[in-house]
């Protein structure tokens, strides 16, 4: 008994779920730190350095917060901030993380306008330009990377439509910030939200969120409504390097070597891994004969989300990879569950992870009776990994 149990938990398992994702011996490391008081000089010199850091990684010179809450709070907080209730504005919904801000927006009480479109595609600027142009809104709220779908839409485009008018622009950039190109500033994004369990490679328990000036004159005018996630209270207790309750610290220090490793390889290397490994997933899927939910123009660099052959349960193939070989995979949400797998690829991944993965696969479907030809999908992901070495210049 005693040695089922030893093996038991030792098993080599792998996160391929959109998040929590794998996280680096550095930062392990870094939150064994012994614990230290919130209102001590090493704390103010911890959180102006991860928010300075994060800051870079935003891309943006905006006030950035980081918080001791997951994603969810950080949405909270960009809503009840800046919406009084009964204010307007357009909920942009391409999938179930859309509808999650969007059930946020509605019990803070705007007055939400839901635009939806087909799941197994970005937001249609289109729709959303005639929208603005026929009415006022407070706010436009977006999902930049649908971990649903492994759809990303158009930050770039939304927020030049945006800045034309009042509205602010809210970003969920929970499963795509420090894996995908996100220009704040550039894009003219007034709110970025993002948790840490995803591509920035921490436990759970830590968000962020940043706010333009055009965001700060909204909260000015706001009435209100949360002690826990007021913006005000964090800005006064930004001049200190404070933060208004008391903070993960062990996570906080866990967050600076994580942003420190991002800064070290370089934002643009960051990105291009993500996209890379994220196109040798997809050619490894059709390599096997699947079909990615997303299409190419339009698919996550962080994850894949792939339909199950037919006559092939997705949640069966998931239990086989979970139960035989310690791989984690996730599966479909609402109306996509029992028709998906879920792939996730960002943070702490490399090229073998994405090779482990497939192959998992690969193993999973042959053994549910699909035929599929054992190394099909390894061999097509390889050669799209191999572009890195030859264009990379390394030498033959
Ligand atoms: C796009 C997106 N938004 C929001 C969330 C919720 O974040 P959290 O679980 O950190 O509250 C998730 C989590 O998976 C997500 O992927």
């Amino acid at each position: 008994m005693e040695g089922e149990r030893i093996v038991a938990k030792d098993k080599k398992e792998y996160l391929f779920i959109p998040g929590p994702t794998p996280v680096p011996p550095s930062v392990l490391t870094a939150m064994t730190k012994p614990v230290i008081g919130h209102r001590s000089g090493e704390f103010s010199r911890l959180y102006r350095s991860v928010v300075e850091k994060m800051q870079r990684v935003y891309q943006t010179k905006n006030d950035l917060f980081v918080l001791s809450n997951s994603g969810t709070g950080a949405l909270e907080m960009a809503l009840a901030n800046t919406i009084n209730p009964g204010e307007k504005v357009v909920s942009l919904v391409t999938g179930h993380f859309a509808q999650r801000f969007n059930r946020i927006a509605t019990v803070l009480g705007a007055d939400v306008e839901t635009l939806e479109f087909p799941w197994e595609g970005p937001v249609d600027l289109n729709v959303v330009e005639k929208k603005l142009e026929e009415e006022d809104y407070q706010a436009v709220l977006v999902t930049h990377n649908e971990t649903s779908t492994g759809v990303v839409n158009d930050l770039a485009g939304l927020g030049r439509l945006t800045a034309q008018t009042d509205a602010l622009l809210l970003v969920d950039a929970v499963s795509s910030l420090g894996g995908v190109d996100i220009k704040t500033d550039e894009y003219h994004l007034d709110m970025v939200m993002t948790s840490s369990q995803k591509a920035l490679m921490l436990p759970p328990g830590l968000s962020a969120i940043s706010v333009s000036s055009k965001a700060w004159e909204r909260v000015e005018k706001c009435q209100e409504r949360t002690v826990y996630f007021s913006l005000n209270d964090y800005r006064r207790l930004m001049t200190k390097g404070h933060t208004p309750w008391t903070p993960a610290v062990g996570l906080l220090y866990g967050l600076e070597a994580a942003l420190d490793m991002i800064l070290t390889e370089g934002l643009e290397q960051v990105f291009g891994r993500h996209r890379r490994l994220a196109r040798a997933v997809r050619a490894g899927m059709r390599a096997l004969g699947l079909k990615v939910v997303a299409a190419e123009e339009c698919a996550s660099p962080t994850v894949t989300a792939v339909w199950a052959p037919a006559g092939v349960d997705p949640d069966e193939l998931r239990r086989f990879l979970r139960e035989e070989l310690g791989i984690y995979m996730a599966g479909g949400k609402g109306s996509l569950a029992g028709r998906i797998f879920r792939f996730g690829h960002m943070g702490y991944v490399g090229e073998f992870d994405i090779i482990t993965g497939i192959a998992a696969l690969e193993m999973g479907l042959a053994r549910l009776g699909r035929g599929v030809r054992l190394g099909a999908g390894v061999a097509a992901a390889q050669e799209v990994l191999l572009t890195r070495l030859t264009e990379g210049g390394i030498k033959k």
